[in-house]
């Protein structure tokens, strides 16, 4: 479903990525891990066509697209869920899951309705300005908004980033139940064990390079590589 091959990518006269590939396919939870500064967000940032990168090539569903912009990508089918959890601070809940509501074929599988189910600790604050949240209902919101794109495939940025144990077992638990319906997630993480439960195939990234690829199993009785790469 999506195919990254051979890309740099820089800010400025910075290099950061340098020729990272990576797949995932339809159906697939896939995570990027890697420590601070490694790399990860500046992956998913080229995919989304915010930094878009200066050489290589990135395909969607078999099409080209790089150079596309994030607008357009969203409409492709591509969700993405920021490593900043930026929300429209001064609207409510609904309100900012609304504006972002988007039908396909006339159909919303994802609405209003369903995502409240989805995060039922959302439903209860729908009238809060979003901007008074906490950092985990923060996190709902954002994950929250971009399922009412409806999208295909989801990237998503560190979403248990310095979030309370008992919220991230709520993230990791429905993240769970979206693989179980057939969602495609590419999932940016620091954290090892959150990423074994989520998906089954990796990549670790480090300096901006893919050091590793293969199942989570192996890399968690691999402690010469977890050292390496992962822990700080
Ligand atoms: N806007 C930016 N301008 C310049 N350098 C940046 C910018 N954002 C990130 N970097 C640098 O790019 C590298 C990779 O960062 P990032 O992709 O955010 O890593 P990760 O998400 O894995 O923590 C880091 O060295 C970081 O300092
Ligand atoms: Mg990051």
């Amino acid at each position: 479903m999506l195919e990254v091959e051979k890309i740099h990518t820089y800010y400025g006269m910075s290099h950061i990525l340098f020729g990272v590939s990576l797949n995932v396919s339809k159906g697939e939870i896939v995570c990027l891990l890697g420590r601070n500064g490694a790399g990860k967000s500046t992956t998913m940032r080229s995919i989304m066509g915010l930094t878009p990168p200066r050489q290589g090539k990135i395909s969607y569903k078999g099409n080209n697209i790089a150079g596309k912009k994030p607008y357009q990508l969203a409409k492709l089918g591509i969700g993405y869920v920021p490593d900043d959890r930026r929300v429209f601070a001064d609207l409510t809940v609904k309100d900012n899951l609304k504006i972002s509501e988007r039908k396909i074929n006339g159909k919303n599988s994802w609405n209003i309705e369903t995502v409240f189910e989805f995060f039922p600790a959302l439903k209860k604050i729908d009238f809060r300005k979003a901007g008074f949240l906490s950092g985990g209902e923060q996190q709902m919101l954002t994950i929250a908004r971009a399922l009412m794109t409806n999208p295909e495939l989801l990237l998503l940025d560190e979403p248990t980033e310095g979030l309370a144990p008992m919220i991230i077992k709520i993230l990791e638990k429905q993240i769970g139940s979206l693989r179980d319906k057939g969602f495609t997630v590419l999932l940016a993480e620091q954290n090892l064990t959150v990423s074994l439960n989520l998906s089954n195939r990796g990549y670790i990234i480090d300096n901006g390079v893919i050091r590793y690829h293969g199942s989570v199993e192996d890399l968690k009785d691999n402690e010469e590589i977890r050292r390496k790469y992962l822990l700080v």
